[in-house]
């Protein structure tokens, strides 16, 4: 795909070659993001960050990655701080915000309306989830960590064996991974999810058709105990008709430790797009796992600056002069994490 000036708006839009080229360029933001280096190369740009759901991670590193680019943000959170909540419609929201950016990155409650923002948008806009629909970069930043994890291990993505648990019907993350999985070899799906919030269908026979091994359950032992990675996820309370039946299906994939080492491969690596629901009823991955290795969900959130820092990089075509305009830094950057 030609990245310069670009929407991403869908993981869709991605070919291997692409998703190679996004990882590659991911690799050699390594530095910046670990503050050994300080680069300018965005100096003057705007990022125009607008955020109509709940979000920490996804907006937080959007806006880290362009800060760490040299470039800066202005924020938008909620419909209440926006003139959407005085009747604009999102036609003349993007048409006026995509006049004060250079780059926009967007999260929204409705599947589509990305989409629809970007047709009105004068710059290239970054879906950063659009209700139940998709969630391009976090699919990116999954697979790139899926792919990190694996080679430290000798292993490709080809040939990977991966359980995905908990809300499949609501959950963005699982749809747009499952898009990407679709462009590898051999892959294994165990899909695990009360029968109520199972996959959609169109994932399914997407997955079947690129040749891939689906397995459908509602049970979590039996299903990661032959898998590379345990990717579970939040019942997305907020998609369902009521919170009373969202509670209907909290806590019914608990993994901890002693579920891991009992169930599970020596180092099948856990993961979770976040935030994991932490409450007593759902507690869906246990705070005993943090000292487990495998556990690589803190990583993965890492990793969302430098697949952030490179899509930024690509799309406003500056990826070959990030080092140009690099400076070391002056001030301690040993950080421990
Ligand atoms: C996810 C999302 O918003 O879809 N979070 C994220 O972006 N890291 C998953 C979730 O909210 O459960």
């Amino acid at each position: 795909m030609e990245f310069t000036g670009t929407h991403i708006l869908s993981i869709k839009q991605f070919e291997r070659v692409d998703i190679d080229r996004v990882f590659a360029v991911a690799d050699s933001m390594k530095p910046y993001a670990q503050r050994n280096k300080v680069t300018r190369v965005l100096q003057g740009a705007i990022l125009g960050n607008m955020f109509f759901e709940p979000s920490t991670r996804t907006r937080i590193s959007f806006g880290s990655a362009f800060n760490l680019l040299g470039g800066n943000v202005r924020e938008t959170t909620g419909f209440e701080n926006s003139a959407i909540s005085k009747g604009e419609s999102l036609y003349d929201t993007a048409r006026v915000l995509s006049g004060y950016s250079d780059v926009i990155c967007m999260r929204h409650p409705t599947a589509g309306s990305v989409s629809d923002f970007s047709k009105a948008s004068c710059v290239p806009v970054i879906n950063g989830g659009d209700g139940d629909n998709e969630h391009p970069t976090q699919a990116l930043l999954d697979l790139y960590t899926i792919s990190n994890e694996l080679s430290s291990k000798g292993r490709s993505i080809d040939g990977l064996r991966i359980a995905m648990i908990g809300d499949l019907k609501y959950g963005r993350t699982v749809h747009s991974l499952c898009h990407l999985l679709c462009l590898y070899k051999n892959i294994y799906v165990s899909l695990v999810s009360p029968n109520e919030l199972s996959m959609p269908e169109e994932f399914v026979s997407e997955l079947r058709s690129a040749g891939h091994e689906v397995i459908i359950s509602e049970e979590l032992t039996p299903n990661i105990s032959n898998v590379d990675i345990a990717y579970s996820t939040r019942i997305q309370e907020e998609r369902f008709p009521s919170l009373e039946e969202a509670d209907l299906y909290r806590g019914r994939f608990r993994l901890n430790q002693s579920i891991y080492t009992q169930y599970c491969e020596p180092n099948t690596v856990i993961m979770h797009p976040l935030p994991r629901d932490s409450r007593t009823e759902a507690n869906e991955l246990d705070s005993d796992l943090d000292t487990n290795p495998n556990l690589a969900i803190f990583r993965q959130a890492n990793n969302g600056v430098l697949i952030r820092m490179a899509l930024f990089a690509l799309v406003l075509d500056v990826a070959h002069l990030v080092d140009k305009y690099a400076d070391d830094v002056p001030w301690f950057s040993g950080r421990g994490c």
